[in-house]
């Protein structure tokens, strides 16, 4: 194994947070990388270096690829703060990012990226995980891209629970961007105070829904795995799950009915259309339902088992977090 750290860019973030946690707990030297306005005190334990930089500021990545053995890249601004956007961050950011890299050699670039739809290009997210595909494969470096799946941790949360982050020291839904802080406080504890999941789509609607744990696991393997050098594959969760099937989980496990109710895929596109002249971040969000209201196409190709994971499935994930305290 290469003793040179690995770098975490987006190490502040839930997921970030997930893999810089899992590689200190493993043993294996750990570069995070956040930015001054960072909340990352929960990141300072042994064996975590932290490195200041910013995707945005190209003169400060050098500083951070300098000796790294390998990158696993999640920084995204899905829900922006302090002066990020998807053209800033994920557009030209990943570009100096991927530059800083050649120019220190660091090794295997790992990406975290979302499945291919039919409409990549309508919403802001998707269509840059696209160009940044693309560039990595065109830019000379190793890399390996997995494409995940909904999250558990983020959709389960989202629909109205405050369950899915209790323990989490970095839950998306905490994250100071006052568009998402309005909506986690309008729907957030729906489930919770009035047993209603709010869904886009249909209760029958299905996803290859997948615990953040094993996506931070999936991204450290792929770090060494041979199979996964140059490679693009998709990372399912264990089960395609309804959001009917969620819901009853969700009753089993707090012991009380929860019941659908449906967002039709059309509204969150209409919204998309609205907000678009506003704010691409919050257009970007409705977007990213609109796309969520049919199956996103995620191959059941067991790449978690070629990595040798064994996923959490949806009900120990929420037993789990129902053992903690609130
Ligand atoms: N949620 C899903 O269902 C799903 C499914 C498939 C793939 N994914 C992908 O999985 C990843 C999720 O990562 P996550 O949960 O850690 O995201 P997150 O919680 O939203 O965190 C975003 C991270 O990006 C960093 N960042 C933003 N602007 C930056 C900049 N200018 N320079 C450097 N870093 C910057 C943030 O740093 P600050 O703290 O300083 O802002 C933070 O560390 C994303 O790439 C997402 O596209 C998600």
């Amino acid at each position: 194994m290469d003793p040179r750290p690995v770098l975490v860019v987006g190490a502040s973030g839930q997921l970030g947070t997930r893999i810089v946690q899992q590689l200190a707990a493993a043993g294996r030297p750990v570069r995070a990388m956040v930015r001054p306005t960072s909340m990352h005190a929960h990141l300072r334990r042994p064996g975590v270096e932290l490195v200041e930089a910013d995707l945005m500021r190209p003169e400060t990545l050098g500083a951070a690829c300098r000796g790294a053995g390998a990158v696993i890249a999640t920084a995204n601004a899905v829900a922006p703060t302090h002066g990020s956007s998807f053209d800033a961050v994920d557009d030209r950011g990943y570009v100096d990012l991927m530059r800083a890299c050649a120019n220190h050699h660091c090794g295997r670039f790992v990406l975290v990226s979302v499945p291919v739809t039919a409409h990549d290009d309508a919403v802001p997210l998707f269509r840059t995980k696209r160009l940044i595909e693309r560039r990595l494969a065109d830019s000379g470096l190793e890399h390996a891209v997995l494409r995940a799946g909904p999250f558990m941790d983020d959709w389960f949360a989202l629909i109205g629970s405050a369950l899915p982050t209790r323990g989490d020291a970095a839950p998306l839904v905490a994250r100071r961007w006052p568009f998402l802080q309005r909506f986690v406080g309008a729907t957030g504890q729906l489930i919770d105070r009035h047993g209603i999941a709010l869904v886009p789509g249909h209760a029958a609607t299905r996803h290859a829904f997948i615990a953040i744990e094993d996506v931070a696991a999936a991204l450290i393997a792929a770090v060494d795995h041979p199979v996964l050098q140059n490679a693009t594959r998709d990372l399912a969760g264990p089960a395609m799950l309804s959001w009917g099937e969620v819901a009853a989980l969700f009753a089993e496990v707090l012991g009380r009915p929860v019941r659908v109710l449906g967002v039709p895929g059309a509204v969150f596109r209409l919204q998309q259309r609205l907000m678009q002249p506003f704010s691409t971040a919050a257009a970007n969000i409705m977007g990213l339902n609109w796309l969520a209201a049919t199956t996103l196409p995620v191959a059941q190709d067991g790449t978690l088992k070629l990595l040798g994971i064994s996923p959490v499935d949806a009900r120990r994930f929420l037993q789990s977090k129902a053992a903690l305290a609130a």
